[in-house]
């Protein structure tokens, strides 16, 4: 065999510890076969079985009767720690999250607690929805943190970390008292007091056919429209068919539901998010006469004021240290957009930047620039 796809076949290896990867059945694979004697299959040779310890270490998720879920505990006290050193950038100090996060406590009452329906979710008239009303199992929260956060970081918690934080945000919830130790012990009773334990819905079918679901789909495939319009945008005529969002929204942070009183895009003063967010910045400046968008104007629309602020850190850094540093660096217009447009990491600390893929070109230069430029 030659060196170069010997090369290959030890790359393969190392990368497939699962066999039977069919897809692999090309070129690749028919390089791999000079190896030996007539292979049955030819991916016999790709790959080989996952052990039982490299199957342990993804089978990690914890169900609804708890099986699966690892021994351990964890204090509120300890929990508050993680929350405030892991958590609360984003979801803030309460759990109400920042502008852009979706809030994870609040709504719920004591009286919930007592029936297991979250009533908030039952009222027409209650905007918010958090995860803490809507959760019915705790094993869910438990599973959900500890494979996927902190968003930066993820399977970065231990598991004692997970007891602990979960034990936090049920206080923060008052569902369990501020002396509380959380433990695989325990957590079942703690099941028994979630807000919204009796608030799961079966699901059934969109639509039924002679009593059965309809997952044949033979009506879908006769009498088709010829043409078909996708849309991603309300018509006018239904943007404020729900009432004005901007009011509806988030009664537990900050406010993100844009004013649909007001018409889209038309007007740049009016197109500010919401008119009640309490987004962190000075007035926008709105360039008399230019025909184009201002740049201060073009980082709220575009959510960056959710995160940024022109002198004070909040989730990013401000605008003015991001002029600072960047002061005389010819390539920064060009970096900075793409790393706005990309997201990053690591440059201000731990806390990622989430890509920006909803600027144009356009817009995005000129918001760095406007940036660059100290944010006046
Ligand atoms: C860098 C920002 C960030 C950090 C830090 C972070 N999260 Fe999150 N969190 C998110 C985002 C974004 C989502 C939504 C993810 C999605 O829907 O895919 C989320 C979702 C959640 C949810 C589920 C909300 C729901 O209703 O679906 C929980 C619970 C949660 N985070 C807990 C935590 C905990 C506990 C920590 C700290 C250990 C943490 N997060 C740290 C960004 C973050
Ligand atoms: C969800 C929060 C969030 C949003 C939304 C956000 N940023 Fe950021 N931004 C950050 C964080 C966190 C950092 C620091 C990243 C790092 O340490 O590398 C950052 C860094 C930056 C930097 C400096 C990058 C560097 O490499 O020095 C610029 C410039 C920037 N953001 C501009 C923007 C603009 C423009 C928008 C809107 C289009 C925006 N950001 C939206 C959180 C956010």
């Amino acid at each position: 065999m030659s060196r170069c796809s010997d090369r290959i076949r030890r790359a393969l290896l190392s990368v497939l510890v699962v066999g039977g990867i069919s897809a692999l059945s090309g070129q690749v694979a028919a390089q791999t076969r000079t190896a030996s004697p007539p292979a049955p299959k030819p991916w016999d040779q790709v790959g080989r079985t996952a052990t039982p310890a490299e199957i342990k270490a993804w089978d990690i998720d914890v169900r609804a009767d708890f099986k699966g879920l690892p021994a351990g505990s964890g204090s509120v006290e300890k929990g508050q720690e993680v929350w405030d050193g892991k958590c609360l950038s984003c979801h803030g100090t309460f759990g109400e999250s920042t502008e852009v996060f979706a809030p994870i406590i609040g709504g719920t009452t004591k009286e919930d607690i007592k029936t297991g329906r979250v009533a908030n979710l039952t009222r027409a008239d209650y905007p918010q929805r958090t995860t803490m009303m809507k959760v019915s199992q705790i094993s869910t929260l438990w599973d959900y943190i500890n494979r996927a956060m902190p968003w930066n970081a993820p399977k970065s918690l231990k598991t004692d970390e997970v007891y602990a934080v979960l034990a936090f945000m049920l206080n923060l919830a008052e569902v369990v008292p501020e002396d509380f130790i959380l433990s695989n012990e325990n957590i079942a009773k703690v099941q028994e007091r979630l807000p919204n334990r009796n608030g799961m819905v079966v699901y059934t079918a969109m639509w039924e056919v002679s009593g059965k679901p309809d997952v044949q789909g033979s009506d879908c495939m006769k009498n088709c429209a010829a043409d078909t319009e996708v849309r991603s945008q309300l018509p006018d005529h239904a943007r404020d068919s729900h009432g004005n969002l901007a009011e509806q929204n988030r009664v537990v942070g900050p406010v993100r539901g844009v004013d649909t009183t007001r018409p889209p895009a038309k007007d740049p003063a009016g197109l500010a998010m919401a008119a009640t967010a309490k987004a962190a910045v000075e007035p926008v400046r709105v360039a008399k006469g230019a025909a184009e968008k201002p740049a201060a104007q073009i980082a709220k629309d575009a959510t960056c004021l959710a995160c940024h602020a022109v002198d004070r850190k909040l989730v990013g850094p401000s605008f003015k240290e991001v002029a600072a540093k960047y002061r005389g660096d010819a390539k920064a217009p060009e970096a900075l957009a793409a790393r706005v447009r990309n997201g990053g990491q690591g440059v201000w600390g731990s806390v990622p930047m989430p890509p920006n893929t909803q600027l144009s070109a356009e817009d995005l230069r000129s918001v760095v620039k406007w940036i660059l430029g100290g944010a006046q």
